[in-house]
């Protein structure tokens, strides 16, 4: 059996792993069919950190994990409507796992690409080999060909930041299940960067990928610059078209995790870049991964969505960072002339989203503060910075000073704030972001996952010393409340917005 026979391409023929075969890897003696009894044991292979991740587009899911050992190893796969009392069927899919050795920590690491999908299904899965299954998980897919698609934005968990790895943990699970039961049917969640404090320590990914949500639900990983400094995140997480060339690194590769990668999902492409070099050509080689990606699949999409991990207009402690200044000058012009929509970022942990940027510019003067509705036009792009959906650490919005950048000054219609934003907030309780794709539209909304009340590592732990709207508060809105929400119209005024064209006449010669 296929999951989906019709759109198996030659190259990507699933394989059903004999399991004798399997089984002798991982030194099990049974004879199948024999009588005698299979002697590998779920002791003898430890499986941990199971997460679902996305894959190229809409049909694949990618599965990674940790293993005790690196034997052969499968993903098990199956119509949740075809187990019986919890067994997977006869006709269950395998897909063979990829497994290295980990270059830190110890142990091994799998993951395998689950592909051919069908749409408007619940699937089961498992991973590890014959007597040595991981538990049972499930996900659903959604209508393929639709124009709505609803994803979930998620800023900087970074699991350990507040000192307490169990209330950080907390608060993140918690973000995650009020976020998926408001919207169950999120198709992706989405990482601006930062799972965890310290990018080896292990205890904090365990606590990060402690939620079962998170192998229900495929998780687009992002690299922070809490998460570079060794290659724990990739061993975590497998991403599916990925480039690691040298100056993403700038030079320093070897010791470094992440890249840069991109998906297509339904009607958008997705653009995931490891921003934490920017000198020595770093943003110029990312500009052209973005450019030739947009090239060769922008086209196919009417939304590109670019993510990365340091906001270029934060609003926050990191508002004139070294790297964000050199950033507003390398970044805007290029994603306007390439036609990125909407920019989702980190790092600040706190959040923004940005009037219509133009070229580095306000796209039109008159855009108020604020704004419901705004109308993106070509080259416009909305920049977003996602606050902490985990209340590990908050950093408190910052006043222009345009002694540390003249180019990020006061908004003229509203000067406590940066001229870049249309809206700036920072509350002390956790967030996240959920955007709704609606044919030519965009809705974008801050949405609140928790109150002033534990689990908020950083209030609790006394971190922070007020709670709320103000400056000085105690109480926060409800739990599902939006702290902003934006519907951006991506059609101009002439019509349907030609991206491609755009890009070829603007900045692809
Ligand atoms: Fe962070």
């Amino acid at each position: 059996m296929k999951l989906n026979k019709g759109t198996q391409s030659p190259g990507h023929v699933l394989r059903r792993v004999a399991m004798s075969a399997t089984a002798a890897a991982i030194g099990v003696t049974a004879v199948f069919g024999s009588g005698l009894v299979t002697t590998a044991h779920a002791d003898s292979l430890k499986l941990t950190g199971i997460v679902l991740g996305v894959g190229a587009n809409e049909t694949q899911r990618v599965v990674s994990w940790y293993s005790s050992a690196g034997t052969a190893q499968v993903i098990q796969v199956a119509p949740t409507a075809k187990l019986v009392k919890g067994e997977f069927p006869a006709s269950a899919v395998t897909f063979s796992a990829t497994v290295a050795a980990n270059s830190v920590n110890g142990g091994y690491n799998g993951h395998a690409t689950i592909d051919g999908l069908k749409q408007n299904t619940s699937y089961s899965y498992r991973v590890g080999a014959e007597d040595a299954w991981s538990p049972t998980y499930s996900f659903t897919t959604q209508d393929f060909n639709g124009n709505n698609l609803d994803f979930l934005f998620f800023g900087d968990p970074q699991i350990g930041s507040s000192g307490n790895v169990a209330k950080d943990g907390a608060g993140w699970e918690d973000t995650l299940n009020v976020a998926l039961a408001a919207n169950p049917k999120a198709e992706l969640l989405v990482s601006g960067g930062d799972q965890v404090e310290t990018a080896n320590t292990e205890t904090q990914w365990d606590a990060f990928l402690a939620s079962d949500k998170l192998r229900q639900y495929p998780w687009a990983a992002t690299i922070g610059n809490h998460d570079v400094g060794g290659r724990a995140y990739e061993q975590h997480f497998w991403t599916p078209n990925t480039d690691r060339s040298a100056p993403y690194y700038n030079g320093s590769a070897a010791t470094r995790s992440g890249g840069d990668y991109w998906f297509k999902y339904k009607n958008v492409l997705f653009i995931d870049i490891n921003s934490n070099a920017y000198t020595n050509g770093s943003d110029a080689a990312h500009i052209d991964y973005i450019t030739n990606v947009v090239k060769e699949h922008g086209a196919d999409a009417k939304h590109t969505v670019l993510i990365y991990h340091h906001a270029i207009y934060s609003p926050a402690a990191h508002a004139n960072d070294n790297d964000n200044k050199q950033r507003r000058q390398d970044f805007p012009t290029a994603f306007s002339k390439l036609g990125v929509d909407l920019v989702l970022q980190g790092h600040d942990h706190a959040y923004s989203r940005s009037y219509v940027i133009k070229n580095g510019q306000k796209a039109n003067q008159d855009e108020q503060p604020g704004a419901d509705s705004v109308v993106k036009g070509p080259g416009g792009v909305i920049y977003v910075t996602a606050n902490s959906a985990s209340g590990s650490k908050y950093y408190d919005l910052t006043a222009p000073d345009v002694t540390k950048d003249p180019n990020f000054g006061p908004d003229p219609l509203n000067p406590k704030s940066h001229w870049a934003n249309s809206v700036e907030n920072q509350e002390h309780v956790r967030t996240y972001v959920r955007i709704q794709v609606r044919g030519n539209k965009l809705v974008v909304e801050n949405i609140r996952s928790s109150t002033c009340a534990a689990p908020n590592a950083a209030v609790e732990l006394g971190q922070v010393k007020w709670c709320g709207p103000n400056n000085g508060a105690t109480t926060a809105p409800a739990v599902g409340s939006a702290v902003d929400k934006v519907v951006i119209h991506t059609q101009d005024n002439k019509g349907n917005e030609n991206k491609s064209a755009a890009a070829e006449s603007d900045w692809l010669q």
